[in-house]
């Protein structure tokens, strides 16, 4: 029998964006997903966040509720949440990306989805679009 999976995207907004907020941040959800089974991405961009999790459909849902309730970031939006046929970043418990001036000049297509920080409702208007972004930077980083 195939795993069941779900996929999940959101985009928040920290509430403090220091290097140390940010290692923690990764160090506590590396540790928690080796143990829930849960793999993806965070994004980071000018005062934004986008991360995409998935895993079994329970241990997403559990972990995405422990995360609305951070206080390291606010406004959580979803953007899509659905059932996958297989993970498409399991090479990460969580990978991490800053999303620099560097990204703009590398993405020129792509730059003003982010440059400006991730823009929930313009993300939200194409389908598509958040995984996406999400996909551009799962290679190379870890
Ligand atoms: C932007 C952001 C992303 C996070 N990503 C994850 C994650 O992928 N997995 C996870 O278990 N916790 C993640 N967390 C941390 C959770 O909010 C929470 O702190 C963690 O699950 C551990 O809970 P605990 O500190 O009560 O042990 C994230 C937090 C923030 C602010």
């Amino acid at each position: 029998m195939p795993e069941r999976l779900k996929q999940l995207i959101y985009v928040s907004t920290p509430t403090d964006d220091h290097p140390e907020t940010l290692s923690a941040i990764l160090a506590s959800a590396q540790k928690h997903n080796a143990a829930n089974g849960i793999t993806g991405m965070l994004l980071y961009a000018e005062g934004s966040f986008l991360q995409v999790l998935e895993g079994p459909p329970e241990a997403v849902d559990a972990t995405y509720a422990r995360i609305q309730q951070d206080p390291r970031h606010k406004r959580t939006l979803v953007m899509s949440e659905h059932a996958v046929p297989q993970r498409e970043f399991g090479d990460w418990r969580m990978g991490f990306h800053a999303l620099s001036a560097a990204d703009a000049e590398r993405f020129p297509d792509h730059a003003r989805w982010f440059r400006y920080g991730f823009q929930p409702e313009a993300i939200q208007a194409q389908p598509g679009l958040a995984l996406e972004l999400l996909r551009l930077f799962a290679s190379g980083v870890r």
